[in-house]
């Protein structure tokens, strides 16, 4: 068992252990006085974990209930937060009990918003059963939906009460998605650990998985706790994620998944910072080769100037321009911020 202490406002433990879901109840209960628990879940995990999930906390005393929706991206809008909300209301659930997310980044999303929000915020749980949710989306407290006119523009800072990590669940995840979440574990490597990506490059990341489930949950926690609300380090989360939305987005969120998207927006950006001089020599194709190894995209279709257009309404644009992260060499990043009037000759496009 690992157990990873995240110390923001409002401070809990990440727990990483093979078989947790199957005694979840033993680190919720103590954390609430729910009477009741409302598990959320998508129609493709739900079938497989919900009911080990269900069994834990009714054996412990919750009385229980199961909200499932349908599998998918497409589902992360405000229609399923109303129908969770009317699940919650049907089963009285109270301003003492507690939701549990069981699944994807979507599911976790999705959870965590609807508890920030319903009778003004009650209490959740995240068992992240992705790669991508278990590195990344479960940890942090960033929760929220979809609007048509873009991704997760609506949502709101709310920290589960703890995170469960069951490293098991990832054997029946689809392998297009083991493959996505290998994407932001590459991300972590770049940005913060040369150890990390070293490890990357030398051994196969799924044989020890748990290890690399702790390290980039661990970066993550470092770099949440220093900047909660997102207003400065948090940014450099973000390495390969401005090209990535602009790649998702010309592929119409249908052609690339996230993880592949900033794969490839990685290491373009990475090339070209390398050539400006701006990043160590070598470290592109150190990226691509790493990419490479773990099945994601270092390239797209795209060009360079479409991809910069596409760039135009990036959430992470403020003020006058964007902030992108740029490698100064594997394990190091900074945060640089361009003018929106200077970027397209930044990156010789007109
Ligand atoms: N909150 C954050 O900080 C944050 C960070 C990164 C991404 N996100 C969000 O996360 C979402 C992407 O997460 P995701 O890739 O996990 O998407 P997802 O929740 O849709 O899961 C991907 C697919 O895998 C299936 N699945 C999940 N776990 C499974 C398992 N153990 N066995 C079988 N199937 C399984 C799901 O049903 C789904 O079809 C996006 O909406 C993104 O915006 C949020
Ligand atoms: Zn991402």
């Amino acid at each position: 068992m690992k157990k990873i202490h995240v110390g923001t406002g409002k401070p809990y433990d990440i727990i990483i252990e093979r078989g947790i879901i199957k005694n979840a109840a033993d680190y919720i209960r103590p954390l609430t006085k729910a009477v009741r628990a409302v598990i959320v879940s998508d129609s493709n995990v739900a079938p497989i974990y919900a009911d080990t999930v269900k069994k834990s906390l009714q054996d412990s005393g919750f009385e229980t209930s199961v909200f499932v929706f349908d599998a998918g991206e497409q589902s992360k809008r405000i229609s399923t937060i109303e129908k969770m909300y009317t699940h919650f209301y049907e089963h009285n659930i109270t301003r003492t009990d507690i939701a549990v997310a069981l699944g994807g980044g979507v599911t976790g999303d999705m959870t965590g918003f609807a508890a920030a929000s319903y009778l003004r915020g009650i209490d959740f749980v995240q068992i992240p059963t992705s790669l991508l949710s278990q590195v990344d989306s479960s940890v942090g407290g960033k929760t929220g939906v979809d609007l048509p006119a873009g991704k997760n523009l609506v949502g709101a800072f709310h920290q589960p009460v703890t995170v469960l990590i069951d490293p098991d669940t990832l054997d029946t995840l689809p392998e297009k998605f083991r493959t996505d979440g290998m994407g932001e574990v590459v991300k972590y490597g770049c940005i913060r650990s040369l150890p990390l990506f070293e490890k990357l490059e030398n051994e196969n990341a799924w044989d020890i998985i748990d290890d690399i489930i702790y390290e980039c949950v661990s970066i993550k926690r470092d770099v949440v706790e220093r900047d909660e609300r997102d207003t400065g380090e948090r940014a450099i989360l973000n390495f390969g994620h401005t090209f990535g939305h602009a790649i998702e987005k010309l592929g119409n969120y249908t052609e690339m998944t996230h993880g592949c998207a900033v794969a490839a927006g990685a290491a373009m950006l990475t090339g070209i910072t390398e050539e400006k001089g701006l990043t160590e020599a070598g470290t592109a194709e150190r990226l691509k080769n790493v990419l490479k190894k773990y099945g994601l995209p270092i390239a797209v279709d795209y060009s360079l100037s479409e991809i910069i257009s596409a760039t135009r309404g990036d959430k992470k644009s403020s003020g006058k321009g964007i902030s992108f992260i740029f490698l100064k060499k594997i394990g190091e990043c900074y945060i640089n911020k361009i003018a929106t009037e200077d970027i397209r000759a930044f990156f010789g496009v007109n």
